[in-house]
């Protein structure tokens, strides 16, 4: 016998962010959900009903007149783990805030009594007119989540706020929802909003928050790890050191007390900012373990190295390496590698015996075959344990010794306002860290 997986409704509202809403359905049906398309007779002209058909496996209709037999203007509702709704457009989200029930989807989402959410897109002009944002309102009053749009380009040459939310964004949500843990505070204006828009606005991102962090103790740590091979040698990594001091910076300028544990980067120190040079991760783990004792937070943005070599040779290993005075041997030589600790996962260990600071970890992620980015750093943070876990995509030039980043800010317990990824940037790097410190604020 086979097990389905949590049935889901996928609305498609008729708008040209229906194509991305293709990527959304394969990432719910390869997770094992069981998904039936409801599209809207003008989703039908931006993306046809083959294509949903295809990546669902199910037939697909936008109107209440076929299979009648069936009640599927009933069933489908009745029978849904969650609906989602993308993209929710102005007149989807207007009918549906008015309770009509003239197609298939919106009769659907009369029926449903599961969690629903809606992921708007629209020009920024239709999603800020009061009659769509009193339509949220009611929306939002009855329960639906509305998921806000992001900033960026949208249709034609025009950026600003409409911009339906990527679709692994959407897709954390649906898996927190389904999980049963609905996005917290939702009373509250949605901060995932609040972070975008603070990373694409100017660079003094915190100038109107200067002393929001007074009174705290902060500990940074940046730069890359090096794991001497000998005195000239050693294992080492392509980390600049920048997001961390330009997180050190915000933190200093907000009022924080902080502590910067710098490993081996080549950069001026923050005004205000306590410096603690380290080499190798152990010295690292050392000065974090001792600085983590009273802070409040800790942000590990260096890179670690996960191994080191066994043994560290006292004089400059030659090219003819063999251990016998007066031999040669011209093979290279095989270098033994032991693990280093894993800090962050050492500090999640001993949280709430003496201190309980908020943990941030970063990480580094490639998609590939078996999922998104956003796919593996769920994973990651799951079995990391900490608070917050900003992923920076990597690869191909990003992230590494560039003065921009992208990332997203992945929340263990969810975040106020909203509950899944938003993604920050395409941004330089101060302004990525202002956007991260306004989300450590959020579980501070
Ligand atoms: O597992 P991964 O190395 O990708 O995790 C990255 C995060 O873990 C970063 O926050 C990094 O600072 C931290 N880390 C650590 N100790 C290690 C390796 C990574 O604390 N040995």
């Amino acid at each position: 016998m086979t097990t389905r997986g949590p049935s889901v409704v996928l609305g498609v509202g008729g708008g040209i962010a229906a194509y991305k809403v293709a990527s959304l359905l394969r990432l719910l049906t390869e997770s094992g959900h069981d998904v039936t398309v409801v599209p809207t007779e003008s989703a039908l002209r931006f993306v046809g009903a083959p294509t949903w058909e295809a990546l669902s496996g199910k037939p697909v209709r936008a109107d209440v007149w076929s299979q009648v037999p069936e009640v599927p203007h009933v069933r489908l509702g009745k029978s849904a783990d969650l609906v989602v709704v993308a993209p929710a457009t102005a007149d989807l989200m207007a009918r549906a805030a008015a309770g009509m029930a003239d197609d298939l989807l919106t009769a659907t989402l009369l029926t449903a009594r599961c969690p629903v959410v809606m992921a708007p897109a629209m020009h920024t002009e239709m999603w800020e007119h009061p009659a769509t944002q009193a339509n949220v309102a009611t929306l939002t009053a009855r329960g639906v989540h509305v998921v806000p749009p992001a900033s960026g380009r949208l249709t034609g040459s025009d950026s600003g706020a409409g911009r339906l939310q990527e679709p692994e964004d959407l897709y954390a949500v649906c898996l927190r929802l389904l999980a049963g843990s609905p996005p917290a505070g939702e009373d509250q204006p949605a901060a995932s909003d609040i972070l975008v828009a603070r990373a694409t606005e100017t660079s003094d991102a915190s100038e109107g928050e200067r002393g929001s962090l007074g009174g705290r103790r902060v500990v940074v740590t940046a730069g890359g790890t090096r794991e001497p091979l000998d005195p000239v040698r050693y294992l080492g990594n392509r980390s600049s050191g920048k997001q961390g001091y330009a997180l050190a910076q915000v933190a200093a300028a907000r009022g924080a007390q902080v502590t910067l544990v710098s490993a081996n980067a080549a950069l001026a120190a923050p005004e205000g900012v306590e410096v603690v040079p380290v080499g190798t991760a152990l010295e690292l783990q050392d000065a974090v373990v001792q600085a983590a004792k009273d802070a409040d937070v800790v942000i590990m943005a260096a890179a670690v190295a996960d191994f080191r070599p066994r043994d560290v040779a006292t004089t400059k290993i030659k090219k003819t390496h063999a251990d016998t005075p007066g031999q040669r041997d011209e093979s290279a030589p095989t270098i033994d590698l032991v693990r280093n600790p894993d800090i962050l996962a050492g500090l999640v260990k001993v949280r709430g015996e003496a201190t309980s600071p908020v943990l941030v970890g970063f990480a580094a992620e490639t998609g590939d075959q078996s999922g998104s980015v956003i796919f593996h750093a769920m994973d990651k943070l799951v079995r990391k344990g900490c608070d917050l876990l900003v992923v920076n995509e990597v690869g191909d030039g990003l992230a590494f010794g560039t003065d921009g980043n992208t990332v997203h800010l992945l929340f263990r317990d969810g975040l106020p306002g909203a509950g899944y990824a938003p993604q920050i940037g395409p941004a330089p790097k101060d302004q990525i860290a202002a956007a991260v410190w306004d989300g450590i604020q959020t579980i501070l």
